[in-house]
C-alpha cells in the first residue's frame, strides 16, 4: 500500500493484497520497531504530542532500534542510542529500560548480533516497524547487495551513506564506517512495516523500492514481499513513481 500525502489532499494507491491481521497474542506487550535519522522525527514529535495532549501511552510497550554505529560510545550525541532518547523516548512514557538497541561497543560483535535477534524473538517479534530509506535504497543499514534473508550483523556503510549522514557529525571523516544492523530477514519478520520517505533526494530510491524488481541491490524493495507494508510519501518523494 502506497500513500502519497500532497497539497491537494491524500492520494491513496493500493498496491497489493488486503493487509493481514497483526496477529499478536492477547496479553503480550506491544513491540515497536524504531528507525532513527531525520525522517521519523516528525512522526515521533506527533506521537509525543498525542502523549501530552491526548493521553496516548507507551507505558506497556517495548521498543527495538534498527541499528547502531560501531565504535561510537553510546553516550555520543550521534549514537542512535542517544538519538532515540533525545527525539522520542524522553518525551513519552516509554520506560527507558524497555528500549533496546544493538551494542556497537560490544567486544564480540558477532555474538552481540545473534543476541539482538534472539532478544527481538524473545519479546514476541516487532509489531510495527518504522523505516526510513537511504538515497541508495538501504533500510536499516542494509546497503545494496544485502541478502534478503540476512540477520542482524555488521555492515560497511557505502560512501554515499557516509556523505548523507555527515550532517550529523562535526566532520565527514567522523562518520563511522561500520554499523550493526538488523538484517532484511529480521526486518521482514515484523508484523507491519511502515516505510516513510520525504523529499526529492529519496524519489529514485522510492521508485526502485516500490516499482523496481525485488532485489538485494535495492534492499528497500524487500517491502514488496511483506504481507503488511505501508509506504508513506510526500509528493517530492513520490515524484519518480510511474
Ligand atoms: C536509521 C536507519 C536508516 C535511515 C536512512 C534514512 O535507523 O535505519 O535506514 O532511515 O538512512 O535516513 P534519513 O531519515 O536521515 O534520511
Amino acid at each position: 500500500r502506497v500513500v502519497r500525502a500532497g497539497s491537494t489532499g491524500n492520494l491513496c494507491r493500493s498496491a497489493g493484497s488486503t493487509p493481514a491481521p497483526l496477529g499478536r497474542s492477547a496479553g503480550s506487550t506491544p513491540v515497536l520497531g524504531l528507525a532513527t535519522g531525520s525522517t521519523p522525527v516528525g512522526t515521533y514529535r506527533e506521537l509525543a504530542r498525542r502523549h501530552r495532549e491526548d493521553g496516548l501511552s507507551f507505558a506497556h510497550c517495548r521498543a527495538f532500534l534498527l541499528d547502531e554505529y560501531i565504535g561510537l560510545p553510546k553516550a555520543a550525541e550521534q549514537s542512535y542510542f542517544s538519538f532515540i532518547r533525545d527525539n522520542f523516548v524522553d518525551h513519552v512514557d516509554l520506560d527507558d529500560a524497555a528500549v533496546f538497541s544493538p551494542d556497537g561497543e560490544a567486544d564480540d560483535i558477532a555474538a552481540e548480533a545473534q543476541r539482538y535477534d534472539a532478544a527481538i524473538a524473545a519479546a514476541g517479534g516487532v509489531d510495527v516497524q518504522i523505516l526510513g530509506i537511504g538515497t541508495d535504497g538501504h533500510i536499516g543499514f542494509n546497503e545494496p547487495g544485502s541478502s534478503l534473508k540476512s540477520r542482524t550483523r555488521v555492515k560497511t556503510l557505502t560512501e554515499q551513506t557516509r556523505v548523507d549522514n555527515a550532517r550529523f557529525f562535526d566532520s565527514p571523516e567522523d562518520v563511522p564506517h561500520h554499523v550493526l544492523t538488523q538484517g532484511l530477514g529480521t526486518i521482514d519478520e515484523a508484523r507491519h512495516l511502515v516505510l516513510i520517505a520525504t523529499g526529492e533526494s529519496k524519489a529514485d530510491a522510492v521508485a526502485a523500492a516500490v516499482e523496481g524488481p525485488l532485489s538485494a541491490y535495492c534492499p528497500a524493495s524487500a517491502v514488496q514481499w511483506h504481507p503488511h507494508a505501508t509506504v508513506l510519501l510526500d509528493e517530492a518523494a513520490a515524484s519518480s513513481l510511474a
